[in-house]
């Protein structure tokens, strides 16, 4: 099988990894610590040894390998390096994104080198790593690709600075595949033996987790959370149970280069290793690049967001009319450019915009003024706002006109052509201001609760028509000091809120660590929490045939009004999908005669009949996707499972456009269905074909529970 060129530059994950103390302790046994390494090994103040991360990331890796087809029997790990952003916790969720950067040709004989490279966040989107893999694929060379350029780390002439021996066990892979890498190859003699060795061999990787541990014992003891940068080449295979020893000689300052020898044979199993260490510098959220529009932003919240954008690097357009608290009289220049004095004068970079948003004009200006002045805008922050309350009787035309203008077409004028520039450039983080009075009501403000509820409408639209270009979108309910709270607030809680406890959260959900979008926070006094449409189960009353009757309706309301086990829905398509399939078939086991005594499956069919009862409409909110399974053999089958609004089709045959096809014997398929076989290891023993989107493939486990 050819090379796949094409997955160059093509996005990969994210694919995320829970992970307890537990597998920061395996991992750590499996590289060879011990009693003497105690705050490796036991959870109490427990420490991760920073290679941790690779093992922890190992699914990502094999996803490399499979987007560019390489042939697994030739498959080595050629190099790795990795940079660290943050100390690796003892526990949580790792979740990395990357991409193929490179594929190179050595020649026909010589094999080829697959570069990939990727960031690993925690579950908050704070970095903690980066890494560069090179694959080195000796079966795929000859394509007539370039080369892959070399490159040399200098040691030293004099002898080590320090040197660390160290004894792995014959049965160290054993232990160490335990955190991942279940590849035959350091587990089945005769897998090994096919690809050319005496014997399993040890991971390259378990070696470089034992080098990880000599370097931070001789350079940094006891301070793992303070390596940067760890390196290196796996230039020779290493047997298990043959001594190694790894020689470090510290170039620099914070700087030392490295290398492993077998001490049995004298070849030298990883060359080239660069380790680097100190403080690593705190990874802020900053906005260096960005420039960020905030409306209404000569006073009260919208300030403080600008200031706080400016302080950390965004260029700043400070939007304010200078009108009067209900928008009654003219505007003035002198709120805005006050706060545009205040950005400058700390440092920042900030224009001043007098437009109003509640003309199309006024928004459209608005954004040119940030295209003219930054060249284009990534953050908009719709914060302009004004208050006329009045009881609903009293509630003129020109009251509830006014209001709407402000907020709702305020939003709708600039968000408009900011949008569209954040399309062009697939990049974009747009902030909604709505309000208590909205979510939950205000005696007295009518016009600006449903102003302030109609731009809750508009995010949940508007997120779904920024999705495919990296646009979130989300809706703040803040709660703070201000000219318009002041005659609102209790005298106490006015002096407490400060808009300074509100701006944080927004500053996060305008960052590129920012993944939401269409949610609603309240923000206020350090008190921050989620708001959300939840829809309760409801019940079914009649057929979907015979319209149910009023007293039926009666009858049921209890169960109609429930909110227990309530759920959200990202969609109007998941919540259309569950309204279908509240009429489709319940859930079903293996069909009778198709599953043996303990019930596990015996053929296909009765796999593809059992999926539709064993789907989970809640893990398929906004997936749209088509799997084409091609099963070979007496028990086999092609069958298409089509998943779209919220519902699950399964037909016999092909499809012509799947999304990504799935290939596999029937043995091996009933296998991995009754859990006999792991998915991974069906996948990368190359039991598993699998065509297409093969990210989507990951789907299917969260799709369907058989
Ligand atoms: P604020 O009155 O201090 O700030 C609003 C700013 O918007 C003013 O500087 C005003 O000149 C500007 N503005 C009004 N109409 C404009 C227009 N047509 N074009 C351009 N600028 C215009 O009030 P605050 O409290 O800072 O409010 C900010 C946002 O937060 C508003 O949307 C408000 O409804 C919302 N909000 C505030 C709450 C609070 O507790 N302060 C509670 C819930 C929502």
């Amino acid at each position: 099988m050819a090379l796949n060129l094409e997955a160059v530059g093509q996005k990969i994950g994210p694919v995320k990894k829970d992970y307890s103390w537990k597998d920061v302790i395996l991992y750590a046994l499996g590289v060879g610590a011990g009693f003497d390494e105690i705050e490796y090994v036991y959870e109490k103040d427990l420490k991760v040894i920073p290679s941790f991360g690779i093992a922890a990331i190992f699914e990502f890796l094999s996803h490399i390998a499979a987007k560019a087809d390489v042939n697994y029997a030739g498959i080595l790990h050629g190099e790795q390096e990795l940079f660290y952003h943050s100390p690796i916790p003892t526990e949580g969720t790792m979740v990395t994104e990357g991409k193929i950067t490179d594929i190179y040709d050595m020649g026909e004989k010589k094999g080829a080198v697959v570069v990939g490279e990727s960031v690993t966040c925690d579950a908050n989107g704070r970095r903690l790593f980066t890494s560069v893999i090179r694959l080195f694929c000796r079966l795929d060379g000859g394509f007539g690709g370039k080369p892959a350029p070399g490159s040399k780390v200098e040691i030293p002439e004099r002898a080590p600075d320090f040197e660390d021996e160290a004894q792995p066990s014959a049965d160290q892979p054993l232990l160490y595949r335990l955190s991942g890498d279940v590849f035959q190859l350091h587990v089945d003699p005769e897998f090994a033996k096919m690809s050319g060795f005496d014997m399993p061999i040890m991971h390259g990787l378990c070696t470089h987790g034992y080098a990880c541990r000599s370097l931070i014992k001789n350079l940094i003891p006891g301070e793992p959370e303070r390596v940067h940068r760890l390196s290196c080449r796996f230039s020779r295979p290493l047997y298990p149970g043959d001594p190694i020893k790894t020689q470090i000689w510290k170039v620099e300052d914070g700087k030392a280069v490295w290398r492993t020898i077998n001490s049995k044979t004298g070849d030298m199993v990883i060359a080239n290793g660069i380790f680097e260490y100190g403080d690593i510098p705190k990874d802020e959220i900053r906005f260096d690049d960005k420039v960020a529009i905030v409306t209404g932003a000569g006073g009260g919240l919208g300030r403080i967001y600008a200031k706080d954008l400016a302080a950390r690097g965004a260029k700043v357009v400070v939007n304010d009319l200078g009108g009067s608290r209900d928008g009654s009289s003219g505007g003035s220049a002198t709120p805005a450019q006050q706060v545009v004095d205040e950005i400058t004068a700390a440092g920042g970079t900030a224009i001043a915009n007098y437009d109003n948003v509640a003309t199309p004009e006024g928004g459209e200006s608005i954004v040119k003024a940030a295209v003219d002045a930054f060249g284009t805008v990534d953050i908009l922050i719709n914060n302009a706002g004004i208050l006329r309350d009045k009881s609903f009787i009293k509630m003129e035309p020109e009251n509830w006109q006014a209001v709407v203008d402000v907020h709702l077409n305020g939003a709708y004028h600039v968000t408009r052509p900011a949008f569209a520039i954040m399309r062009e450039k697939g990049y974009g983080r747009i902030i909604m201001t709505t309000s208590a009075a909205g979510l939950y009501g205000n005696f007295g403000q009518t016009n600006y609760s449903a102003a302030k509820m109609g731009l809750v409408g508009l995010m949940n639209t508007l997120k779904l028509e920024g999705k495919k270009y990296n646009i979130k979108v989300n809706t703040i309910a803040p709660l703070a000091a201000s000219r318009l709270t002041e005659d609102i607030m209790p005298p106490e809680l006015f002096e407490k809120s400060k808009p300074e406890f509100v701006s944080p959260l927004v500053l996060f959900l305008c960052s590129d660590r920012c993944e939401v979008s269409g949610n609603i926070y309240n923000a206020g006094v350090g008190v921050f929490n989620r708001a959300a449409v939840v829809t309760g189960p409801g019940t079914v009353i009649g057929d979907d045939a015979k319209w149910p009757a009023i007293d039926d309706v009666a009858a049921g309301f209890d169960k109609i009004s429930s909110l227990k086990n309530g759920k959200e829905y990202e969609e109007l398509n998941a919540c259309v999908g569950d309204i279908i399939n509240a009429f489709s078939a319940p859930p079903q086991a293996g069909a009778a005669g198709a599953s043996d005594a303990s019930g596990k499956f015996t053929e296909a069919a009765a796999v593809f009949k059992a999926m539709p009862g064993a789907f989970n409409p809640d893990a398929a909110k906004g997936v749209n996707v088509v799997f084409q399974y091609n099963i070979s053999g007496d028990k086999g089958g092609d069958w298409v499972c089509e998943i779209a609004d919220g519902a699950c089709r399964i037909s016999e045959g092909t499809h012509d456009k799947p999304t990504c096809t799935l290939g596999m014997s029937d043995t091996d398929f009933l296998a991995m269905i009754n859990g006999e076989l792991p998915a991974m290891q069906a996948y990368t023993s190359g039991k598993l074909k699998i065509g297409g989107d093969i990210m989507k493939s990951q789907l299917i486990e969260k799709l369907f529970k058989l």
